[in-house]
């Protein structure tokens, strides 16, 4: 959305009246879905004055969910603290992937996390499973910590290094959505990503896939035989992602969503 305050001050009460002037300051700012999003905001609002901030918050760029304090994601609530990165709908695809690959008691690793959303839905279509999370960002790992249930663990590090050791050839299914745009196409992004999701969430390096190709390199040592490593990454770069994967030892496919625009790359471990 464009970026320009709009006239967001004096709704009288946060009620359903409100509806119609917080519709009106969303759209002048610029908001695709303003009459969705300003309903979301009257719901989240205590007070007027909260309605006020809010809609300025809004107007000004500050991503939905942050000002939320959640995002749906496979059909539940996740919580997304201002700092994390916010869980994309096309995503839904990995966790799709990676739930019917995963079965009751195995180990499934969500690696580079973030809120946590991805491993917290294989969690909710597998019963059973033993999930581990882990980011290199504090903000991200507490995010995490609050949406994963009690027998989940979350730990804090640089890809495997945050891992137990004890997870070594035993992880069945290793589910991830590292950062892959490359460092220059991070400018072509929406302001609102850009600007309120850190670069750390985002930037590939030059050609999008330096943390994939940490990734894949030391994949073999984590999981167990017959176990699967799964990778979002874009249409363009799938190709890419598959020879990594290829290179490593790994049997690769490239999975394709055309309704969610989503790319996975699914090696598995013979
Ligand atoms: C694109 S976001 C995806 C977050 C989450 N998986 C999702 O789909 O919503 C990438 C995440 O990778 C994390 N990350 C980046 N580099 C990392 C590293 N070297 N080790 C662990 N996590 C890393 C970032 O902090 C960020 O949370």
């Amino acid at each position: 959305m464009a970026h320009s305050p709009g006239p967001t001050s004096g709704f009288s009460a946060p009620g359903p009246q409100a509806l119609p002037a917080v519709t009106t300051a969303l759209r002048a700012a610029g908001c695709v879905f303003a009459e969705d999003e300003a309903r979301l905001l009257v719901e989240a609002a205590r007070s007027a004055r909260d309605l006020d901030r809010l809609v300025a918050a809004r107007s000004a760029g500050i991503p939905l969910e942050h000002l939320l304090g959640w995002a749906e994601f496979c059909g539940r609530r996740v919580v997304v603290a201002p700092g994390v990165f916010v869980p994309r709908r096309r995503t839904e695809l990995l966790v799709r992937e990676a739930a019917r690959r995963a079965r009751p008691g195995d180990v499934v690793v969500d690696l580079c996390c973030g809120s946590g959303a991805v491993g917290v839905a294989v969690a909710a279509a597998v019963a059973g499973v033993r999930l581990h999370l882990s980011d290199v960002d504090a903000a991200a790992v507490a995010c995490a910590s609050e949406n994963a249930g009690p027998t989940a663990r979350v730990h804090h590090g640089d890809l495997y290094d945050a891992l137990p050791s004890a997870l070594r050839g035993a992880v069945a299914v290793l589910a991830v959505n590292a950062p892959y745009v490359p460092t220059d196409a991070i400018a072509l992004m929406p302001l609102e990503a850009r600007t309120h999701e850190p670069r750390i969430a985002l930037d590939g390096g030059p050609d999008g896939l330096d943390v994939q190709r940490r990734v894949v390199a030391s994949a073999r040592r984590w999981l167990v035989p017959g176990g699967h490593l799964l990778i979002e990454t874009s249409r363009e770069q799938a190709e890419q992602t598959r020879t990594l994967m290829t290179v490593a030892g790994l049997a690769a496919q490239v999975v394709r969503s055309a309704a969610l625009d989503a790319t996975v790359v699914v090696g598995h471990l013979e």
